[in-house]
């Protein structure tokens, strides 16, 4: 996720720029920059870090004028270097890009424009799209950018500066939020509403395969063959504040919220047919018996999911250490494992630690983490990177499912090079990969019911958790949501574990949140539920569709849509976040920022 600005009026256009930048930070900082035309000239200021970074440069360097495009930057491709942040230019430097996006296709892209002579300067997948104007450009840019979309496959807003028409801007989107602003005179475009907010509240959304031409005295919008489109205004009803959540009161529920939509992007490249392909990863899989990974927290959570798909798919072991156990339990490291870390930030003290600790006793190393040119991603060997986005709010959400989407990868991967499934078993789960995102979706529809459920334990001081198999691994994760935000204490069990000590604590009205997304665990799971409610325990349950086995026990059921047996701890993480969400919300707390706790944690 990156965002993206763009200025064209009688006014500075740095101004704008920067305020627009600042407000979508939350979509990317590792990076940023500006290109600004001004007498005949297109002046590029970009550097790698954060905004300020740039900021002291255009005080050493002013840039005037009053037509310009903007960027902050959170890698997808490329390290976040300043010849990779952008814009970036065609062979000429006389055209100027800024995009939010991958674009699936670019390395195919780059050989055809590279045979062709066109120089590229940076490892990003946005060049390609400078170079592919400049190819089709035959005396009117929105023209040549419709022409280059033809050859896109993937998620892009792009927005182009040319010296040849200086006076404009031309933008597209497909799979990627944008946004023009109408002001007096001058008019903006921005990936996010709260980048115009302070200039306008008049702004027309773009849709998919639409190009817009943003001049001071006026916006144009035409289809893909060039079809002018009326202008549908619309009037943003939010002020700053909440636009920067978009419209939502806090950045978790957002960054929920966000899932169906990362997921998609986390996929996105890596299913192809009936195939999971993970290119990043040749040839270091070859050779693996098998795998430790290290994490903490809620990444720790992510790697329980992965032992058990990793195990059951490619019938390959794997041991889950917490990071901050591995380096002083001596473990025993034989030759041919392959140790993974998982963070979403990559900047984990005690993860960087054993992955070193790994590195030092000669494992190859793979990271999976969400922050392309954080710490972790430059030291592992290969990387697998979430595309979630920025995580603001400290509890992780949008980053956990996203952690599980690439374990489900990994482990079908593995599977099918193993061949450890029946092929059309492993075909089949693939491609339900596909359907993740919408059935997210239909999760989400069911807030209320969580909602409900996280109200009534608000007023609890103790909540179990339970479940079985992947149950269990999920079961960690929603009592460490619910902890960590309303700090209600929380404790997950193995159901099957419970009579062996903990079923003392359950007494009349102890809620238990039951989880039986497995449908083969589900008989199971009835009879530790019985258990439970012979006490006056109350049960909370999330299940499948169609499965009556505990919805008829439970006191209230949360349902999810019956999707395949590993896919379903994705799914059920939803409910899980949102019974915390709700919960600490009842109680008061403040939910984005959880007291005593740090969104990266980098001490040991
Ligand atoms: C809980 C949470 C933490 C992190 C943990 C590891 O919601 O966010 O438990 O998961 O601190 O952080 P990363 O993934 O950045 O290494």
């Amino acid at each position: 996720m990156c965002g993206i600005v763009g200025y064209v009026g009688r006014g500075e256009a740095l101004p704008f720029l920067l305020e627009g930048l600042r407000r979508l930070e939350y979509r990317g900082y590792d990076s940023a920059g500006v290109a600004v035309y001004h007498d005949g000239e297109m002046r590029l200021t970009k550097t790698a870090g954060r905004l300020e970074a740039l900021e002291r440069k255009l005080v050493e360097h002013p840039s005037a004028g009053t037509v310009g495009i903007g960027h902050t930057r959170w890698a997808t491709h490329g390290r976040p270097t300043e010849e990779n942040a952008h814009p970036h230019t065609d062979c000429r430097g006389t055209l100027a890009a800024v995009h939010n996006g991958i674009i699936e296709n670019f390395a195919e892209l780059r050989r055809r424009l590279s045979a062709a002579g066109h120089v590229f300067r940076s490892e990003t997948d946005t060049e390609v799209l400078c170079h592919l104007v400049e190819e089709a450009y035959a005396g009117d840019l929105a023209a040549a950018v419709r022409r280059a979309a033809r050859e896109l496959v993937g998620s892009y807003a792009a927005a182009f500066l040319s010296l040849a028409e200086p006076h404009r801007l031309v933008a597209i989107r497909q799979d990627s939020p944008l946004v023009v602003g109408l002001g007096e005179g001058e008019n903006y475009l921005a990936s996010d509403i709260p980048a115009i907010l302070a200039r306008t509240r008049r702004a027309v959304i773009l849709e998919d395969r639409q190009v817009a031409v943003v001049r001071a005295d006026g916006v144009e919008v035409t289809d893909l063959e060039g079809r002018v489109l009326g202008l549908q205004v619309f009037q943003v009803p939010w002020d700053l504040a909440q636009a920067e959540k978009g419209g939502l009161p806090t950045f978790m529920l957002k960054e929920i919220r966000e899932q169906p939509r990362v997921l998609r992007e986390t996929l996105r490249g890596r299913i192809e047919g009936e195939r999971v392909v993970l290119g990043e990863l040749e040839p270091l899989l070859a050779g693996v018996r098998k795998l430790h990974l290290v994490a903490c927290g809620t990444a720790y959570h992510a790697g329980l999911v992965g032992k058990q798909l990793i195990e059951g798919l490619a019938r390959l072991p794997v041991e889950v250490d917490y990071s901050s156990e591995f380096r002083y339990r001596n473990p025993i490291l034989e030759p041919g494992t392959l140790c993974v870390a998982v963070s979403q930030s990559g900047e984990t003290a005690d993860t960087l630690a054993a992955l070193r600790e790994a590195r030092r006793q000669g494992l190859p190393t793979l990271a999976v983490t969400n922050v392309v040119g954080s710490t972790l991603d430059r030291e592992a060997a290969r990387v697998l990177h979430t595309r979630a986005g920025p995580e603001i709010a400290v509890a992780s959400t949008k980053a956990y499912t996203t952690q599980l989407a690439v374990m489900t990868l990994l482990a079908l991967h593995l599977a099918q090079a193993r061949g450890t499934l029946p092929a059309a078993q492993a075909a089949e789960l693939v491609r339900s990969m596909v359907d993740l995102p919408s059935w997210a979706d239909r999760v989400l529809d069911g807030e209320e019911a969580a909602a409900q459920v996280g109200r009534v334990l608000a007023a609890h001081r103790d909540v179990f958790f339970i479940g079985r198999g992947l149950d269990h691994a999920l079961a960690m994760e929603g009592q460490l949501k619910l902890k960590e935000i309303s700090y209600i204490h929380a404790e997950a069990y193995a159901a099957g574990e419970l009579k062996h000590g903990p079923l003392a604590l359950i007494e009349e009205g102890v809620p238990v949140v039951a989880l039986a997304t497995q449908p083969d665990l589900a008989e199971k799971l009835a009879s530790n539920v019985q258990e439970v409610r012979a006490r006056g325990g109350r049960i909370y349950a999330v299940a499948r569709e169609g499965d009556e086995r505990l919805a008829n026990l439970a006191d209230q059921t949360m349902l999810l849509p019956a999707a395949p047996a590993p896919l379903m701890p994705i799914l059920g993480a939803i409910p899980l976040q949102l019974v915390a969400y709700h919960a600490a919300l009842q109680r008061g707390c403040d939910v984005d920022k959880p007291r005593n706790l740090a969104k990266s944690v980098t001490v040991e």
